[in-house]
């Protein structure tokens, strides 16, 4: 059995004795007798070196394919997570990996100073798609939003001066980690220490048409919202909501704004989540599974916003690169051909049946949530210890508020997975009814 690295040499790089790779400097294992398994190497490093940002769950994967991830134990797992949404055509997708490789021969980055083949025609794309008439790419959400925001303060400023440049955002919300972005988001959790934030942002409750009238006003120059709460727990905003917010939007001449970062993109079975719920925004910004893991994020805008930019006013080094949008494009590709979307609301609809049985039978449970491959469901107890349990039994569940299990599979799942999926839940779900009532009876025996 080979024992950390501790026989390297500890001054220069040293290779690690077990798997193989170059450190600098050496690792605490150097000092350690035990043997360090691959995964605890991995998290050792990482402890060293990284800023203490993540709380992750005690699994390193090595590799992918369609809806399954490997360990480094060749463990196999069922990813009902997708990278958090972004792998919707799952790992290792042979068409995207063909179309990378292809591209990566080519020409990777050029600089936003040149014009490059795939931009234009993905941005065409995507205005086909929607119906919206212009696109800025970015390289993630958070910058997507970052850009709708700029976009929607100018227009502002050009309608009515300075004064014409609130916000209005929901309670419960989340935008991203960029100071833009976290000014909008609703959520103290991820606020508090950063303060302060951009001035001048009202926040209403999701659903709550009054407060809505109350705060928006000709000093708007943008609502925000998403259509479908993500991180906030898998909470949809009301039709009735959203006609409001469209309503008032036109009346102050203020731009609505749809992050559809989590929920778009095919996630409800529509290639925009507005589509869905037939409400149309003036700007939109997507991101997660448009480049199918290469980092690619877009604001797209209808052109009476779209017109208040003008060069240099906004702009990126790395966004809308001809890897990433050649992906993109094969990415919509892959999703018309595949007849994803119908998978998605196909599939979709039995997980949130199958939820649901869960609901109705087991007490940790509370309802289901959200539709197509973007559901939540509710438990009245915490959620970690369920996923923890689920990396035990071989199927990733993610977690969300703290009490929603939160499901944003590949679009290529399929019954017989979510049957898994809901095999492994109610063992889970069943210890837990047991633990409960068994700890209720302990309540009531000692009363
Ligand atoms: C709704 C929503 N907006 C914005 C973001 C931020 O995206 P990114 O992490 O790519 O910056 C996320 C990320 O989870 C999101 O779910």
């Amino acid at each position: 059995m080979v024992s950390g690295f501790r026989d390297s040499p500890v001054t220069t790089a040293s290779v690690c004795g077990f798997c193989g790779s170059r450190r600098y400097p050496p690792s605490a294992a150097t000092f350690y007798n035990e043997p360090m398994s691959r995964l605890h190497h991995i998290a050792d490093m990482e402890k060293r070196f990284l800023l203490p940002t993540y709380n992750r769950y005690p699994v390193a994967f090595e590799r992918g394919k369609g809806v399954f991830l490997y360990d480094f134990e060749g463990k196999k797992y069922l990813d009902f997570v997708a990278g958090l949404g972004v792998n919707a055509l799952g790992h290792a997708h042979p068409r995207i990996v063909k179309t990378i490789r292809e591209q990566a021969a080519r020409v990777i980055h050029l600089s936003n100073l040149y014009y490059n083949e795939y931009q234009g025609q993905l941005a065409e794309r995507l205005c086909q798609l929607s119906g919206f008439d212009r696109v800025f790419f970015s390289n993630s959400g958070t910058e997507a939003m970052e850009g709708a925001i700029k976009l929607a303060r100018l227009a502002g400023h050009k309608a009515g001066g300075a004064a014409k440049s609130q916000l209005v955002a929901l309670e419960g919300s989340y935008h991203g980690r960029t100071f833009g972005s976290l000014s909008l988001t609703g959520q103290d959790k991820y606020r508090k220490g950063f303060e302060p934030l951009l001035e001048n942002v009202t926040f209403v409750a999701q659903n709550n048409v009054e407060a809505l009238h109350a705060a928006v006003n000709a000093n708007t120059c943008a609502i925000v919202l998403e259509p479908i709460f993500g991180e906030g727990g898998i909470l949809e905003c009301s039709e009735d909501f959203l006609r409001a917010c469209r309503t008032l939007a036109d009346q102050h001449h203020a731009a609505l704004i749809f992050d559809e970062i989590q929920c778009g993109l095919g996630r409800t079975g529509h290639y925009f989540a507005f589509q869905t719920f037939d409400v149309v925004p003036d700007i939109v910004a997507i991101a997660k599974p448009i480049a199918a893991g290469v980092p690619l994020g877009a604001f797209l805008s209808k052109e009476h916003f779209a017109s208040a930019i003008s060069p240099g006013q906004h702009g990126t080094t790395f966004g809308g690169g001809p890897l990433a949008c050649r992906v993109g494009l094969e990415y919509l590709a892959i999703v018309e051909e595949e007849r994803l979307l119908e998978n998605v609301a196909k599939v979709g609809g039995y997980l949130h049946q199958q939820l649901q049985g869960l609901v109705d039978k087991y007490a940790a449970t509370r309802e289901v949530r959200g539709r197509g491959f973007i559901q939540g469901l509710v438990l009245d107890i915490p959620a970690r210890p369920l996923v923890e349990q689920g990396l035990a039994e071989g199927v990733l569940f993610n977690v969300t508020q703290d009490t929603v299990l939160r499901f944003l599979p590949p679009f290529l799942l399929e019954e017989k997975h979510v049957d898994k999926g809901i095999r492994v839940l109610k063992k889970l779900l069943g210890k837990k009814r047991k633990k409960a009532r068994s700890a209720l009876s302990e309540v009531a025996t000692a009363s």
